[in-house]
């Protein structure tokens, strides 16, 4: 039932901040983490020295995020892997090596291998997972259960942020576990966890303006994204949905990445998203995305920037700058993709095209 929506996905985009809450509840408490989920592994959690992270499609982006923050709040070293490249390498694996699957469906089969592969291997596997009693959780060591509610849109939405945030309260376990946050570190990261669903939904109700753009480019045939740090990921979703949804060619790079290739693309009339981090960030991240975006713009772009509310920087090279509320560098990912979400959608829209149901596409993929 679409409840009144045009659409699964415009429902399950709207419920994007009740994933975010329903994913946290019970997990933070008075500026802790408790993963009661964990419980299962917790003898030998206490040993992991490496985590892998196996997903394929939007699951593995969540992963890509996870990593940035497991590793800066828990110091210990994170790959991420495509689950049907992971398996097929010879990887390798330990007792001491956590391997995290993530799957919204729990029925991906390349994801499923890969977690049958690692655990044979003698990894620890724990699951990311959106589904009650689907396989992967029932094949793995333990389970943190994403509460995002059933995802009946073929393009993940809800899930891709429940996903992010069933990961980022890991990096808090782990960081608790390990003692490389303090308590108070570790209360400040749950703040921003509970600050999260209301700001995400400012976000949502803030981006009226995207159907409009969406109109504007209902026949472009190709569509940049760039990101730096945890914009990385979001930039490789935000083309994944256009891809996916509006059957335009879309790529997402590593702002850096820029003048090692990617600046060729560039010609007049292109159009760049570009995920711009915060001013805020002590790693002075923001000056070096704003001179990409200004390369860009001198060679003709079109560029529409997601950045943080009163970044004015910003504002003199952008052709459109879509907001999103104040929060810590980890967190703003999780609210930057709410716009691409909604901006894939609302371009299929345009285009007239189904945009629960792309073609070729299943929601979840039970072949390997
Ligand atoms: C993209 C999308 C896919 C899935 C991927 C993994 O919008 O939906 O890329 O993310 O097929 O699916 P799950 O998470 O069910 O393993």
């Amino acid at each position: 039932d679409k409840g009144g929506w045009t659409s699964f996905m415009a429902k399950e985009i709207s419920e994007e901040p009740e994933a975010v809450a329903k994913t946290i509840l019970g997990r933070v408490h008075d500026g802790a983490v408790t993963l009661t989920d964990l419980d299962p592994i917790a003898d030998r959690l206490a040993q992991v020295d490496r985590v892998i992270v196996i997903a394929c499609g939007t699951a593995a982006y969540a992963g890509i995020l996870g990593k940035y923050a497991i590793e800066q709040w828990a110091r210990v070293p994170v790959e991420v892997e495509l689950a049907h490249e992971f398996r097929y390498r010879d990887p390798v694996l330990d007792d001491r090596t956590l391997v995290v699957s993530i799957s919204q469906s729990g029925e991906t089969m390349d994801t499923l291998m890969a977690v049958k592969y690692a655990r044979e291997q003698g990894a620890q596997v724990l699951s990311i997972c959106n589904t009650q009693g689907a396989t992967i959780p029932r094949e793995s060591d333990a389970v943190i259960y994403t509460h995002a509610g059933p995802e009946v849109a073929v393009a993940s939405t809800k899930a891709f942020i429940a996903q992010g945030v069933a990961l980022y309260l890991l990096g808090l376990h782990l960081a608790t576990l390990r003692g490389t946050l303090t308590a108070e570190q570790i209360a400040e990261q749950v703040a921003e966890l509970e600050g999260l669903a209301p700001k995400l939904q400012q976000t949502i109700d803030d981006a009226s303006g995207i159907k409009d753009l969406a109109r504007w480019m209902a026949d472009t045939r190709s569509v940049l994204f760039l990101g730096r740090h945890v914009g990385y990921p979001i930039a490789l979703e935000g083309a994944l949905k256009l891809k996916e949804l509006a059957y335009i060619h879309a790529e997402g790079f590593a702002a850096g990445e820029l003048k090692h290739g990617p600046i060729a693309l560039i010609e007049p009339g292109q159009i760049v998203f570009v995920i711009v981090p915060s001013p805020r960030d002590s790693r002075s991240l923001h000056p070096k995305v704003v001179s990409n975006i200004q390369e860009i713009r001198a060679r003709g772009a079109r560029v529409i920037a997601v950045a943080e509310e009163g970044d004015a920087a910003v504002l003199p090279f952008a052709d459109e700058v879509l907001r999103i509320p104040l929060a810590t560098p980890l967190f703003e990912p999780l609210l930057a993709v709410a716009p691409l979400h909604m901006f894939g959608m609302e371009l299929a829209a345009a285009k007239g095209l189904d945009v629960d149901q792309p073609r070729n596409l299943a929601k979840s993929v039970t072949v390997e």
